[in-house]
């Protein structure tokens, strides 16, 4: 099984759903064999770490992203990968526009695996980038809940 998550840098949100679901699956279920990597819609980022407020946020809460670098989504991604995680309703968007015939069915939205009450049935991740700190809280919460979900799902496979 092979996880990518995707949002528009791969600097904020999708690295920290990354690095959230790594350390998940290390401490529960080190038995599942399931690979996780993340990208962005966008090349504006591309070979850069984390942004250092989302690094920030996550090393507080034990989730170390220091070792991610940005990298760009490709076509060969779609067929590489499994299931294909978008932050946003945009990013799903754009990558049901990208993906192959065949293969739109792998995108899905990340939220959909929370759980609906302690997400406030949000179905997006929003974009931290140009707020404040409280932001990026905000993306760990939903990435914390999210992944808890993803793992019941993966578990039930
Ligand atoms: P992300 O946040 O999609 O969560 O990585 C963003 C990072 C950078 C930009 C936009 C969103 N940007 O426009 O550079």
């Amino acid at each position: 099984m092979k996880i990518l998550f995707v949002c528009l840098g791969n600097i904020c949100r999708s690295p920290t759903a990354e690095a959230v679901l790594r350390r998940l699956l290390a401490s529960e279920a080190p038995e599942l064999q399931v690979q996780v990597a993340s990208a962005g819609l966008g090349s504006w980022h591309i070979g850069e770490p984390p942004d250092s407020r989302a690094q920030s946020a996550a090393k507080r809460r034990g989730v170390d992203m220091s070792t991610i670098r940005a990298r760009q989504i490709s076509r060969d991604d779609f067929a590489r990968y499994d299931l294909i995680l978008a932050m946003d309703r945009q990013n799903l968007i754009e990558l049901q526009r990208l993906a192959p015939a065949g293969y739109r069915e792998r995108v899905r939205l990340f939220l959909e695996f929370g759980d609906a009450d302690e997400i406030d049935e949000l179905d997006e991740v929003p974009d931290p980038y140009y707020g404040a700190d409280a932001g990026f809280e905000r993306v760990l919460d939903l990435a914390e809940s999210a992944a808890r979900g993803l793992l019941a799902h993966l578990r039930n496979r």
